[in-house]
């Protein structure tokens, strides 16, 4: 049952920047390159539901995730596309993935081995994961390979649909890396044709990957941080090979303005001080909604002017100063547009001195999502 929203503060997600993010990836691909749309961490914080229901409809063949907790949202949302889930299921729980008919990793023998002890009702279908540089989980050599294809051949219940891996330097300047990788991954599927005679689908390319070589990446691309408007890097974004829509914004309201008089200090610890005669707002943002501390000193949006925000972020409210008095209710943008200014995702990254994909992920779940479509 979805709750009555009450709070002013609230991410819109534009459902068609994603659609149009997927249109014009697809647009460079090759026909027979289907689009994944990657879904994981409720859809990078942006709700896995609504988001994947729209990148089904832009096109996306099939959908993928980190947990099977996720997956499950998912079907409960009664999506029925395919689901590719990335981590490692316990083998205890693959027959619950098999009944709701998800898709999940295998890169470990014994895994195989314990999963077909199961008894499954239902028969699973599994991609295989090759760890080619990355270093977080997949096999990596040809004797685990060929041992685990021995698994899987005398598997009843398993089914070998995909193998794949994934790039650890793909959105880098330099590409000396990303072709170790490459060079890695097509010496083992080499091999793998020699031992594996039934069709399977193939997968390198997360959004760097795909932006950049879109012609080199067989069956599928995985499309994570592009799809939501984002570049995965200021390299790529430089490249602009594609334009993105971001889908992301943050708002709230003023929730209350005063008039300072010089030398009044502003929350905890008073590490603002006003110099001059000075408004100040309230908004109901705190770091409890993931707009942590580090961010004092950034910009917000009012009235379509920049406004900095002053003095500590508490756990449920921000302060900013105005330029003159607005009314209760104005609208406050933290990340998005308001006439010709803009925060874009990728400033706030900045100034927190990370990667843009932290950043929609990082607003928590008590900040509602509207969706417009
Ligand atoms: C295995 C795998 N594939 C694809 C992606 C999507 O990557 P990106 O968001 O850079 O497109 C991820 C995300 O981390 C991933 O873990």
């Amino acid at each position: 049952m979805s709750r009555q929203i009450y709070r002013s503060t609230w991410a819109e997600v534009d459902l068609n920047a994603i659609g149009y993010n997927i249109s014009e990836m697809r647009k460079r691909l090759p026909d027979h390159c289907e689009v994944v749309g990657v879904v994981k961490a409720d859809g990078y914080g942006h709700g896995a539901p609504a988001v994947a229901e729209k990148a089904l409809e832009a096109g996306a063949a099939m959908l993928a995730v980190a947990l099977l907790e996720e997956a499950l949202v998912l079907r409960e949302a009664r999506i029925t596309a395919p689901i590719l889930v990335f981590g490692r299921v316990a083998p205890q729980d693959v027959p619950v993935a098999a009944s709701q008919n998800i898709i999940l990793t295998c890169f470990q023998k014994e895994w195989v081995h314990e999963v077909n002890q199961l008894n499954l009702p239902y028969p699973v279908d599994v991609h295989m994961k090759w760890d080619t540089g990355m270093g977080r989980v997949g096999l990596r050599t040809k004797e685990e390979l060929a041992e685990l294809t021995e698994e899987l051949r005398n598997s009843k219940r398993i089914n070998l649909t995909g193998v794949y891996t994934h790039f650890a330097t793909a959105d880098d300047a330099g590409f000396e890396y990303f072709k170790m990788q490459n060079n890695r991954f097509d010496y083992l599927l080499q091999f793998f044709k020699s031992i594996w005679h039934k069709p399977v689908d193939v997968h390198i390319g997360n959004s760097a990957a795909s932006i950049r070589f879109p012609e080199r990446m067989y069956d599928h691309m995985r499309f994570g941080v592009s799809m939501y408007g984002l570049y995965p890097s200021d390299a790529v974004k430089a490249e602009r090979d594609i334009e993105l829509q971001p889908a992301f914004s943050l708002h709230s309201r003023l929730a209350h303005v005063k008039r300072l008089a010089p030398g009044e200090s502003i929350s905890y610890g008073a590490t603002y001080t006003t110099d001059e005669e000075t408004y100040i707002g309230t908004i109901p943002i705190g770091y409890a909604d993931g707009w942590i501390r580090k961010l004092q000193g950034a910009d917000v949006l009012v009235d379509g002017k920049r406004m900095p925000i002053v003095g500590r972020i508490t756990m449920d409210q921000t302060m900013i100063k105005l330029d003159q008095a607005y009314p209760v209710g104005t609208q406050v943008t933290l990340i998005g547009k308001q006439g010709d200014q803009e925060i874009e995702v990728d400033e706030i990254a900045e100034k927190l001195e990370t990667i843009n994909y932290e950043i929609p992920c990082m607003i928590s779940e008590r900040v509602p999502r509207k969706y417009k479509s």
